[in-house]
This record gives structure tokens, C-alpha cells and sequence, in this order.
């Protein structure tokens, strides 16, 4: 069996959408295991990108499955699976895990005001897909509603009837603190947080229905399982696995700077703890950009402002997949690459946008080994990626496997499985067979 786990090293956004595009071919399955609709992954395929569905939709030979650690909202992931069912994908390989959590619309709410209640310094910039507010009654077990409550009405009923007056007075709460904070100031024109602050309380056998419903209509399109099993025969049938990560490394809730951090975690151990699958996976991918960029507060110790950062936006497309925002962006980062490699420990590297840097007026590297120390790099002209694609490694310009080889360096001196040439999957040099039997 050969399992590989797609991991981002730096902020997220690196790039792991395409990746697995990239190796989609030789997937026989596709599992998400952590995160939610908080994350966007991009094909590199014009239109087609994932917030909760597994990236392998791409390809109708593809098992996807949606596993335990990932949590959502219904009227999301419905609406979801509508925008790909109109592209032609088609989802009678979706399955989703009966255990995973579910976003309710009192997460939404109190996402928003735990934000606006915050001081400057607590406020997270969150993706506001209440991600957050969903894991923390996860882990507080009495509030959590599973996926397999949607599908039984009597049981739903009996959740919500407890929960929903707690959620309302804590809702509560939240609006009298802010009103009393901002004192008659408006909110900068912020809609989605106007809203919160106006919300009425909730009513518990209202949302039974609406979310009764959502649950059979989620069953049109998947098949709500225990996924446990499913993934496991798979694994035993020596097919090819790939664990879909969603976030990167430095958001982990544990090891991210907090409380600067979504709320899982996004760490290669992972896998086998949100996706109830064990310990052993055959191969760790991290997927590294060859710069840096972060959405979302917190700090980045590279980030520019300057006509570098406008051309890297520009050609990169820079702003989040789910909410839009523009991508702060910095160069890359090694001391921080170094700790990637130390968390995950990863057995080869996919390295994204060597064409994005191509033609920069400067190219730089933060080593860290001083106050803000950097190293400079020489650029390489646009690469030509059928000729790099036919003659292999040697073929990059000089310049470009000298920072190939710099970014290795601050990582152990990690193998380089996969270079994208393009953002397009076909535009991909293979360098090793990551599910190839060790
Ligand atoms: P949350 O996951 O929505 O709670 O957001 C927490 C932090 O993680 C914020 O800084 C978000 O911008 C960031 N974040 C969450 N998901 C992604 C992602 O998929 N890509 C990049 N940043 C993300």
C-alpha cells in the first residue's frame, strides 16, 4: 500500500490544490482529514478549486472521502457540490464521515463577536467560517453535533432544545459587551458583523427542521458512512492514498504563533489522528512555495510592501481562494522551513512557483542569521517548461536549481520529489514516483 500525506510548509497556500492535480492520475482515493471550509484548493485548473469536497474530484476514477477531523456547515457544502456538479464533475465516489463535526448558525454568529469583542492584539482575522467556534465544542463534547444527528430528527431535537438557549445567552452576552464598547461608534461599514450584532435569538425546533433537511439532501449527494473502514480496506487493497492536508505547518493550533492559528491541526501526525487512520503513512510531501505569503493577522517577519510584492501578486493571482482577501507576501522564510522539516518530518518536497520568481528585478532568502539577515540569490529568465519538462532537472536554468538547492538546504537536505513549472498540473517536473513501494 503506499499512503501519501500532502502537507503545507509554510502558512498555507502553497500550492497543495495543484499538487494533487499533479498526482491525481495515479490516486485510486482522496482524503480530507483536517480544516474545513476555511481552506480553498486551487487545481490550477481555470474555475475548478475545493473548500470541503477532497481535491480528487477532479478525476471521476477517484474514491474522495471527507473523514472525521473535517468540520463544516450543510448549506456550504451543498452549495459546494452544486458549483461542481455544474462544472460536470460528478460526486457518486463523495463520501462523508457520519462523525464529523457540524458548523450550526450560532458558530457563525458568535465567531463574529468573539472577533469584535477582542482587542486589537486577540483578534485572529479568521476566515470567518466559524471553524473556530465548531472544534471548541468538538472538544467541549456536550455542544457537538455530528453529521449523523442530521440524519435522525428525534435526536437532533434533543441536542438543540439543550444547546441552542446556552448558545442564544451566550450570544447575548457577546452584543451587550460590544454595544457597550463601541459606544454608539459604526463598525466600518462591516455587514457581516452589523448582522451578528443584531442577531434575534435562535429557535431550537426551527433549526431541527432546516437542518433535518440539510441532512437529507447531503444524503443525494454522498454517502454519509463511517469512512473508517472504507479508507482502511483501501489501504489494504494497495491502492495509491493521498491525505489531502488543508492549512499549512505554521497555522497548527499547537505550533503556529497563537493565537494566530485556525483551529486544527495541520501537521503531518495529523492524518492519523483526525483521520482515524494510524500512525504509518509511506510517504510525508510537504508542498513548499518557493516565497512566502500569509491571509490573516499574526507575524511575518519577510513581509514587503514594495513593486516586488505588487509583481509577485499580480502573476501569482495572490488573494484567498474562500474569502478573497489579499495575500500578504514576503520572501521566503528559512529558519521557518527548517522548523517545517523538524514538525513533519518529510520524506520529499514538491516545490511551487519557480515561475513566479522568474525575471524578478531581486530575489532574496531571510536566513535569520542576524537581525533581519538576507541572503541574495540571482534570478532565472521564464522557464520554458516543455523543454525542462523533456530534458529533465538539468534543463532548469542554473540559477533556479541553485535556489532549488538553497531551499533543501535549510531542510535537511530533503529529497525534491515534484517541481510545478506552471500553475496548470500538466505543467509539472516529476522527479520521483512518490507512490512508489520503499
Ligand atoms: P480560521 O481557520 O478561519 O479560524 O482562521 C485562522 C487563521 O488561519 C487566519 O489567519 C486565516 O487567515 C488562516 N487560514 C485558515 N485557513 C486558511 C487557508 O486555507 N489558507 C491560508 N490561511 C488560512
Amino acid at each position: 500500500m503506499t499512503s501519501v500525506a500532502v502537507i503545507g510548509a509554510q502558512w498555507g497556500d502553497e500550492g497543495k490544490g495543484s499538487v494533487i492535480a499533479r498526482l491525481g492520475p495515479q490516486a485510486d482515493m482522496v482524503v480530507r482529514y483536517n480544516g474545513g471550509g476555511n481552506s480553498g484548493h486551487k487545481s490550477g485548473i481555470e474555475g475548478v478549486y475545493f473548500n470541503i469536497v477532497p481535491s480528487g474530484l477532479l478525476y471521476p476514477h477517484i474514491q474522495n472521502v471527507i473523514g472525521p477531523g473535517v468540520v463544516y456547515s450543510p448549506p456550504e457544502l451543498i452549495s459546494e457540490v452544486g458549483r461542481h456538479i455544474s462544472r460536470g464533475l460528478n460526486t457518486d465516489n463523495l463520501h462523508l464521515s457520519e462523525d464529523t463535526s457540524v458548523t450550526m448558525p450560532y458558530h457563525l454568529v458568535l465567531e463574529l463577536l468573539e472577533e469584535l469583542d477582542a482587542p486589537p492584539e486577540f483578534q485572529i482575522g479568521t476566515t470567518r467560517k466559524a471553524i473556530g467556534p465548531t472544534i471548541q465544542d468538538f472538544h467541549g463534547r456536550r455542544h457537538d453535533i455530528r453529521t449523523r444527528d442530521l440524519l435522525n430528527k428525534d435526536e437532533l431535537a434533543m441536542k438543540l432544545r439543550y444547546i441552542v438557549p446556552r448558545k442564544n445567552a451566550q450570544i447575548k452576552m457577546y452584543q451587550e459587551l460590544v454595544e457597550q464598547a463601541r459606544n454608539g461608534k459604526p463598525l466600518n461599514g462591516d455587514e457581516q458583523m452589523e448582522k451578528a450584532l443584531e442577531t434575534k435569538p435562535f429557535d431550537a425546533d426551527q433549526m431541527t427542521e432546516e437542518y433535518y433537511g440539510y441532512g437529507r439532501r447531503l444524503q443525494e449527494f454522498m454517502r454519509i458512512v463511517d469512512t473508517v473502514p472504507i479508507v482502511y480496506d483501501t489501504l489494504r487493497r494497495d491502492d495509491n492514498v493521498i491525505f489531502e492536508g488543508a492549512q499549512g505547518t505554521m497555522l497548527d493550533v499547537r505550533f503556529g504563533v497563537s493565537p494566530y492559528v485556525t483551529s486544527s491541526p495541520t501537521i503531518s501526525a495529523a492524518v492519523g489522528l483526525t483521520g482515524g487512520v494510524g500512525m504509518k503513512v509511506d510517504h510525508v510531501l510537504g508542498v513548499v512555495k518557493t516565497y512566502s505569503t500569509r491571509v490573516g493577522n499574526g507575524p511575518m517577519e519577510t513581509e514587503m510592501h514594495n513593486e516586488t510584492e505588487r509583481r509577485i501578486r499580480e502573476v501569482a493571482d495572490e488573494k484567498g481562494t474562500t474569502t478573497g482577501r489579499q495575500r500578504r507576501i514576503g520572501w521566503l522564510h528559512a529558519p521557518l522551513l527548517g522548523r517545517s522539516q523538524q514538525l513533519n518530518r518529510f520524506d520529499g518536497i514538491a516545490i511551487v512557483g519557480l515561475n513566479v520568481l522568474a525575471g524578478l528585478p531581486e530575489l532574496k532568502i531571510y536566513t535569520g542569521d542576524s537581525e533581519m539577515s538576507y541572503d541574495s540569490m540571482d534570478t532565472w529568465p521564464e522557464l520554458d517548461i516543455e523543454s525542462i519538462k523533456r530534458g529533465g532537472y538539468a534543463a532548469l536554468p542554473k540559477k533556479a536549481q541553485d535556489y532549488v538547492m538553497a531551499m533543501t538546504t535549510f531542510m535537511d537536505d530533503v529529497p525534491v520529489d515534484m517541481i510545478a513549472l506552471g500553475f496548470h498540473p500538466d505543467e509539472t517536473l516529476v522527479l520521483r514516483d512518490v507512490f512508489a513501494k520503499k
